[in-house]
């Protein structure tokens, strides 16, 4: 499937969710964190998501990514139905054209910087020194290069949220979904980071953000709030 949407931007959204919902089942019952959402993306979008902790960002973030399944509801990515595809083109879109910025940065505390930037590298045809060389760019985009040969333990939050970014952006993907990308970072980092992100999406990537900061809220196209796994 081509998702790609600086090259080709094509008529149809990139992203159409339709009643979509998802429910945890836990010993105290079934939590319903995402309710009847519907939602469209079009490609070259920048959308930020935002709402009380616990609403169910992350959880719609998720989906998004192909990281986790809806309970029920329809998920269209490029035109396709994301329910149909089997796990390893799931995981061969995520690969290629998703880049997903966690929380909890969710670093390897056993890799260096540069390993873990390159990580995603390793599922292509590519030599290591190439690998490196690119991850090296993609650290230097986000002013972490000097730190290259560090270990994640070894660095501030705010640090390690730079390294998580740069990982996100190494397979070079259409769509970027992150969730608080500043949420740990100084005003000034943050403040990089957004740059960034501004320059991301003027190259035509699609952008999906979930931030508590209006500030950073606002320099986005479109802002959707999501209350009590509520779209509003
Ligand atoms: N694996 C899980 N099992 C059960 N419930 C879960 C699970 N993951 C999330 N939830 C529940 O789903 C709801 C939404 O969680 P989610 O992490 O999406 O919230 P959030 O909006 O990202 O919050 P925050 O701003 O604090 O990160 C919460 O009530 C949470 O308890
Ligand atoms: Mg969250």
């Amino acid at each position: 499937m081509n998702t790609n949407t600086n090259k080709n931007i094509s008529e149809q959204p990139l992203i159409i969710l339709e009643s979509l919902t998802k429910d945890f089942t836990t010993d105290a019952g079934i939590n319903s964190a995402i309710k009847d959402v519907n939602l469209t993306i079009n490609a070259g979008d920048y959308i930020s998501i935002a709402g009380p902790s616990g609403c169910g960002k992350s959880t719609l973030l998720s989906i998004l990514g192909l990281l986790d399944t809806s309970t029920s509801g329809q998920y269209l990515l490029n035109g396709h139905h994301v329910h149909d595809l089997d796990v390893y083109q799931r995981a061969e879109i995520r690969n290629r054209e998703i880049g997903f910025i966690f929380q909890a940065f969710n670093l390897i505390g056993d890799l260096t910087v540069l390993e873990n930037v390159a990580l995603p590298l390793s599922y292509r045809k590519m030599k290591k020194a190439e690998r490196m060389e690119i991850a090296m760019h993609s650290l230097e985009k986000v002013n972490m290069a000097e730190r290259a040969k560090f270990y994640p333990a070894q660095l501030s939050g705010g640090q390690q949220q730079r390294v998580a970014v740069a990982r996100s952006l190494v397979v070079d993907p259409s769509i970027l979904l992150a969730d608080e990308p500043t949420g740990n970072l100084d005003s000034v980092n943050a403040g990089v980071i957004m740059d960034l992100f501004d320059e991301l999406n003027e190259e035509g990537r699609t952008i999906c953000m979930v931030t508590h900061d209006t500030r950073f809220a606002k320099r986005s196209r479109r802002i959707v709030q999501l209350n009590d796994g509520v779209l509003c």
